[in-house]
């Protein structure tokens, strides 16, 4: 099947949901997605959404968070202009329908997370993803002009390199003429031709064997836009959550949001001693990659499997009513928070590189969008701020679809772009192939290329990962097309990438910690 599509959106999160409500406005818009359509990262966002909203916070004082965050890696033109805008983006979403919690005097409930020097976090209790992706979903859903493909999977951009022209890694003269995109139902492979392709595909969290993300996130966007040869960086950055709920063989890892500290909860170790503040004088509030580090080193150095959130000082209802979702949880195996510590590791969570943009989250192919965690706007730097996450996602669609309105007009579709060629495929092995080079990759990954790293482990991880890639690759070209394959090369290219950056990077910073490299003491 062939479709032509103004507006082509590739993930149903909060960066794809919000452009398309935008865009929509303009000419018709085709949202695939590769699983249900509100199966996506946003909806596991537990702690908030970061915005100044009332003094005594300013933006200035956000905007000096991020940077300390980021470790001054962070292009501050792009974190003013982002967090200027935050006021009136999340406006937005409460017009769209997102409910945020408020207080007693009618005020919204800022909660406070690690790196903020202020109260500052919007939420909805601890499931404030789930909500904003109720409200989008309900309003893009009702739209006559975006139709969904849902469990549908996109395999790659079309570019001028399907036309059979030869295209020149990192070129300024590559187009997106939208996507080839497979139905796994039928087999069938469509080609689907766009005026502008919107790539809002999240993150690389299973790159590891422990991630908060769901199984969706295994690098599509970023590794299609490299095949495509667009530019990708500050891939060395991976953020580790300080603390997921330790529970063995549980996929994702359940998140103990960062709130959970802001309303009070203490890192402690097993004997119940606190051990942040050797470490930061911020203690259990510092920013995540410090924090990630501590619990890497106590577990270290004890030999104990995990660490503790102790929140048994806190008022039980208050606890109970503000976190229903942790509390339910832990419940359900057998720990009442009220009363116990949280058994808690760190566990891979966020991406702060990818597709490389612009501030109108334009990317370095033509016509080619990139928005929310696959896209690196410059926002995060080395390491990104709690909360900022989902911010970043609706100033930058917003802004992207700004751009996309204007564009639309003098873009023509390309018609002469060939369909899928499936020939030569025959060989339907047997997945076992496909799922053991998955965990080998993730073994690596988690063992080589973790909190704390070196060259030498980079390096042993980039040669284990050159046999890998041959294999699937190999594998690949026999094969008929499967979402499974697929995602394994993508996450292939990106462990490439996360391996070529940091062991380019010459240095400890934020999030690339590297034992060859110590930091110089602050
Ligand atoms: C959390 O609730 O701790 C996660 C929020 C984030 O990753 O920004």
């Amino acid at each position: 099947m062939r479709v032509e599509i103004d507006f082509l959106v590739v993930g149903s999160g909060i960066a794809g949901l919000s452009y398309a409500l935008k865009v929509a406005e303009k000419g018709k818009v085709l949202v695939v997605t590769k699983s249900k359509a509100d199966e996506t990262a946003t909806k596991y966002a537990q702690g908030g959404i970061a915005a100044v909203m009332y003094t005594p916070d300013t933006y200035e004082k956000h905007i000096q968070d991020t940077l300390i965050a980021g470790d001054f890696l962070s292009n501050e033109k792009i974190v003013r202009m982002t967090i200027t805008e935050s006021t009136e983006r999340i406006k937005e979403l409460i017009d769209w329908g997102t409910k945020f919690d408020k207080n007693d005097v009618g005020e919204f409930d800022l909660g406070k997370e690690g790196g903020h020097s202020e109260h500052r976090v919007l939420h909805h209790k601890d499931s404030t993803g789930l909500e904003i992706e109720r409200a989008l979903l309900s309003q893009a859903m009702q739209h006559p002009n975006i139709e969904f493909w849902e469990n549908h999977f996109t395999i790659d951009i079309i570019t001028q390199h399907h036309l059979g022209e030869d295209v020149r890694r990192s070129s300024s003269n590559i187009e997106c003429y939208g996507a080839y995109v497979l139905n796994p139902k039928t087999n069938k492979i469509h080609t689907v031709l766009a005026k502008t392709t919107m790539l809002a595909t999240g993150g690389i969290g299973n790159l590891y064997l422990s991630t908060t993300n769901p199984e969706i996130a295994t690098g599509d966007g970023i590794a299609m836009v490299y095949r495509a040869k667009g530019i990708i960086e500050n891939m060395e950055f991976i953020q580790f959550h300080p603390t997921s709920l330790y529970h063995p063989g549980e996929k994702p890892s359940f998140l103990i949001t960062e709130a959970l500290r802001g309303f009070g909860g203490i890192l402690k170790n097993k004997s119940g001693k606190a051990f942040m503040e050797k470490y930061d004088s911020r203690g259990s509030l510092a920013p995540r990659d410090i924090v990630a580090r501590a619990i890497d080193n106590e577990l270290k150095s004890s030999g104990d499997d995990c660490v503790f959130l102790d929140c048994t000082h806190i008022n039980a209802n208050r606890l109970i009513i503000n976190f229903p979702k942790i509390y339910a949880k832990c419940l359900s195996i057998g720990i009442n928070m009220t009363k116990e510590m949280i058994p808690v590791v760190p566990s891979a969570h966020y991406a702060c590189g990818g597709i490389k943009v612009d501030e109108f989250g334009q990317s370095s192919i033509h016509h080619l969008y990139a928005s929310g965690e696959c896209s690196s706007t410059g926002l995060h730097g080395a390491n990104r701020l709690a909360s900022n996450s989902l911010l970043e996602s609706v100033v930058f669609s917003h802004r992207a679809s700004l751009k996309a309105i204007e564009q639309i007009a003098s873009i023509k579709i390309k018609s002469n772009v060939p369909d899928w060629n499936a020939e030569g495929a025959v060989l339907n092995e047997e997945m076992i192939l496909i799922t053991q080079s998955t965990r080998e990759l993730q073994t690596i990954m988690s063992n080589y290329v973790g909190i704390v790293r070196s060259d030498l482990r980079l390096q042993r991880a980039m040669d284990r990962l050159k046999i890998i890639y041959r294999e699937t690759e190999d594998l690949y070209d026999k094969s008929i097309i499967s979402i499974e394959i697929c995602e394994l090369r993508n996450l292939i290219n990106v462990a490439h990438l996360v391996l070529k950056m940091g062991l380019n990077r010459k240095e400890s910073r934020g999030l690339h910690y590297s034992i060859d490299y110590p930091p110089a003491k602050k």
